[in-house]
């Protein structure tokens, strides 16, 4: 049991900065959409209007921020900024499959984010193996957990 709690509170602190950096722009987004608006050749939107400037860089800055004061400058950075790329390429996807934006699409919701910090992660570190599976199967039960409670706060109108 302990050993158990140990590897998830370590999975926890290892993909906080990309957890934070995924959550700060529900906060703090909004302004000019990434895509400025842009339509692509399908008449879809290039990202939507839920992809904003300002959400992109404060939640890079923040989660950054999180991983130097762990003392894991470097990785911070490098989660924080593969998370919002993911993200990008998340709803990059979504949209050509024709989904709204904030429409929920299961498992690209709660993985793009996290495949994305892995993959920027892997450059410098790449987790042991139980505790990348560990990092797979807490992160999405993080994420919906939080934009649950994000919901129930009325910080988003939808709960995922
Ligand atoms: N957000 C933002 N900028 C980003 C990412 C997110 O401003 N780069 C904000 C938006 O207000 C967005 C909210 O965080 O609505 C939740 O993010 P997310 O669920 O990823 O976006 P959705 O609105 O669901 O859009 P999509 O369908 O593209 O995932
Ligand atoms: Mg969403």
């Amino acid at each position: 049991m302990v050993p158990l709690i140990g590897l998830i509170v370590t999975a926890f602190l290892w993909i906080l900065p990309a957890a934070i950096a995924n959550g700060v722009p529900v906060l703090v987004g909004g302004g000019k959409p990434i895509d400025f608006g842009k339509t692509m050749k399908d008449g879809k939107r290039l990202l939507g209007d839920g992809k904003t400037l300002r959400g992109f860089f404060s939640g890079i800055v923040i989660g950054s921020l999180v991983g130097i004061v762990q003392g894991r400058a470097e990785l911070g950075i490098l989660l924080a900024f593969g998370a919002l790329a993911g993200d990008l390429v998340g709803s990059f996807l979504k949209r050509r499959a024709g989904t709204e934006r904030g429409h929920r699409v299961w498992a690209l919701d709660q993985y793009d984010f996290l495949i994305g910090a892995l993959l920027f992660a892997a450059i410098i570190e790449i987790p042991e193996l139980t505790l990348l599976a560990a990092i797979l199967i807490i992160t999405p039960l993080l994420h919906i957990a939080t934009n649950y409670c994000a919901y129930k706060l009325k910080l988003k109108k939808v709960p995922w």
